[in-house]
């Protein structure tokens, strides 16, 4: 697609950045679409984010996405934070209004809960617990969206247990109870479960497996892994052998970015086979 001067812009800023897929996944979209328009990766450094940021405006940007570091920094400098991301203490996307000002919102959880209805229909939160195991910022946007399903039952394992103790208690909200277990007892939490989520990096490339004994876990609960290099961790492909529906993470990531395109572009942004194949060829 070749820019006119009225390009509509939009790009992800992150220190690094280049190891983001986003300009992949938008760059998949505005292609599909034809759209006069461009997504470009942003290497801003962390003392810069407030400049950047306040330029984005200036120069015309319909918003953009925020990676590593700055999804916290951020939520201090803009001028709305919608409630889900006030909620998980973290923005992801930023919309830039027609009067120039900044809206933070966090559409993590949005793609969680997006792939898992398209991936596990079937998954219904009235089933059983939902045993979720890691506690960063990947286990907050999680737990956020199962809370929004209005499941009642969500068991938080973390390797350090203070900080899955501090995220319950951040995300506390009376509904649904988030009950802290240690790390050793995972086995054990999965009994009655009716979803496992894996948040952590354990089975990612270079990375140990996660080592977890699927035994006790009932044959109708969904096995959810947010890693998605490889795509098939050794959860999911252990999961599967039991006949469990297993949930990879390469779709939250597609989903996730979503939002933003419809809000600045214009158009409906879908996650199809074939965008999935051309983000899973750059993973390669
Ligand atoms: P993100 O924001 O992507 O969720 P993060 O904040 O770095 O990333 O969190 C990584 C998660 O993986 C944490 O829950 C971490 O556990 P700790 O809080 O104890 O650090 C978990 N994790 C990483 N390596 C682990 C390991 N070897 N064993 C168990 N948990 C691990």
């Amino acid at each position: 697609m070749r820019l006119t001067g009225n390009a509509r812009l939009a790009g992800i800023m992150g220190w690094p950045v280049g190891h983001s897929r986003s300009p992949a996944l938008h760059g998949f979209w505005l292609d599909e679409h034809g759209i006069d328009g461009a997504y470009v990766p942003l290497a801003v450094r962390p003392e810069r984010l407030e400049r950047a940021l306040r330029a984005l405006p200036a120069l015309g940007f319909r918003g953009c996405n925020l990676t590593i570091p700055h999804k916290q920094a951020a939520l201090a400098i803009v001028e709305r934070v919608e409630p889900m991301a006030r909620r998980i203490g973290a923005i992801n996307t930023i919309v830039v209004g027609e009067d120039g000002s900044l809206e933070g919102r966090n559409t993590d959880a949005y793609g969680f809960r997006e792939h898992l209805s398209e991936t596990a229909p079937e998954w219904d939160p009235r089933g059983g617990a939902a045993v979720v195991l890691g506690a960063g910022g990947a286990a907050r946007a999680v737990v956020a969206a199962l809370q929004e399903t209005g499941l009642r039952d969500i068991r938080l394992l973390n390797r350090t247990r203070e900080r899955a103790e501090i995220l319950a208690a951040d995300l506390a909200d009376g509904m649904a109870g988030i009950a802290v277990g240690d790390w050793n007892s995972r086995a054990a939490a999965l009994r009655d479960a009716g979803l496992v989520v894996n948040t952590t990096s354990l089975g990612m490339h270079g990375q140990p497996p996660l080592d977890l004994d699927l035994d006790g876990l009932p044959p109708r609960a969904v096995v959810v892994d947010i890693v998605y290099v490889p795509l098939e961790t050794p959860l999911l492909a252990a999961a599967r052998r039991r006949g469990h529906t297993a949930v990879d993470g390469l779709g939250m990531l597609l989903h996730q970015g979503r939002p933003g395109f419809e809000a600045w572009f214009g158009a409906p942004a879908r996650v199809t086979p074939a965008l999935r194949a051309a983000i899973l060829d750059t993973l390669r």
